[in-house]
C-alpha cells in the first residue's frame, strides 16, 4: 500500500497511460480486492453493477482494436473541441500525446476492468440516467482510487463503447440486459508519485446560492 493521505489519493489518482509498466504482471487478488471496495460505493438495493476482469490476450487485442476503432471516431470532433477549451495548449498537447500511447499500446495492458450495470439507459429519462450512471461511475472511480493506493495507474476510458454490441459479444455480456459503463485499462505504474492535475479556478465553478 503507498503511503498517502486521503486528500493525496484523491488528488493525484490520475488518468495513467504513458507511466504503465506493461511488462510487470498484476495479482488478481488485488484487483479482486479493489473490486471488494469498489463494492462499498453508494450502489442502491435494486442496482446491480458487475465488473469484468479482462486477462485473456485475444480479448485484450479484441477489446483493443474496437477502442481503436472508436478512437478515431472522436479523434477529429476532439481536436476541434480542445483547441476551444480552456486548458493551456502545452497541456493539451500532452493529454492528446498521452491519449493516442494508449490507443497503440492497449493491448500491452495486462488487465482490463470493465464495469457494466443491469439494465439498459438507451433513451431512459433523466432520473433512470441518473440512477445507472450514478451508481455505476461511483463505484468505477473507488475501484480506480483503491488501485491507485496499490500502486497500480488506471484510465477510465470509454473508446470502445462505440461498438460496445461487439465488445459484448466478445466478453459474452447479455447486450439487451447489461450495459458497459468504461474500460479501465490496470497495470503498476513506473513510479508512484503523481501530481494534482491543472483544473479550473474555484472561482469559475462555485456558485453560491444561486448560478
Ligand atoms: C466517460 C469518459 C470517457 C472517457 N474515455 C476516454 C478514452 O476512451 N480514452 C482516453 O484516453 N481518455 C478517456 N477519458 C478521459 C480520461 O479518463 C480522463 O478523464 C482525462 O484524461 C483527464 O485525466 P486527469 O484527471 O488525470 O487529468 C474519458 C473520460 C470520461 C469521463
Amino acid at each position: 500500500m503507498l503511503n498517502l493521505t486521503n486528500d493525496e489519493l484523491l488528488t493525484t489518482t490520475r488518468a495513467v497511460r504513458k507511466r504503465l509498466d506493461l511488462s510487470r504482471p498484476v495479482e488478481l487478488e488485488v484487483i479482486e480486492r479493489c473490486i471488494e471496495i469498489a463494492l462499498q460505493a453508494p450502489i442502491p438495493p435494486v442496482m446491480k453493477v458487475h465488473f469484468i476482469v479482462v486477462t485473456d490476450s485475444d480479448q485484450r487485442r479484441a477489446l483493443a482494436d474496437l477502442y481503436r476503432r472508436g478512437n478515431d471516431q472522436v479523434a477529429q470532433v476532439r481536436d476541434q473541441a480542445v483547441t476551444s477549451a480552456w486548458t493551456e495548449q502545452a497541456t493539451l498537447t500532452k493529454i492528446l500525446s498521452s491519449a493516442q500511447y494508449l490507443a497503440d499500446h492497449l493491448q500491452e495492458v495486462p488487465v482490463y476492468v470493465i464495469p457494466c450495470i443491469e439494465g439498459r439507459s438507451d433513451d431512459a429519462p433523466i432520473t433512470w440516467q441518473a440512477g445507472i450512471w450514478g451508481t455505476i461511475f461511483p463505484a468505477t472511480w473507488s475501484f480506480m482510487l483503491a488501485a491507485r493506493s496499490r500502486g497500480l495507474g488506471s484510465t477510465l476510458t470509454g473508446n470502445h463503447l462505440f461498438f460496445e454490441r461487439e465488445a459484448a459479444t466478445i466478453l459474452g455480456i447479455p447486450y439487451e440486459q447489461v450495459m458497459q459503463a468504461a474500460l479501465i485499462p490496470v497495470a503498476y505504474t513506473q513510479g508512484t508519485d503523481f501530481k494534482p492535475a491543472q483544473r479550473r479556478p474555484l472561482g469559475d465553478v462555485l456558485h453560491r446560492n444561486r448560478w
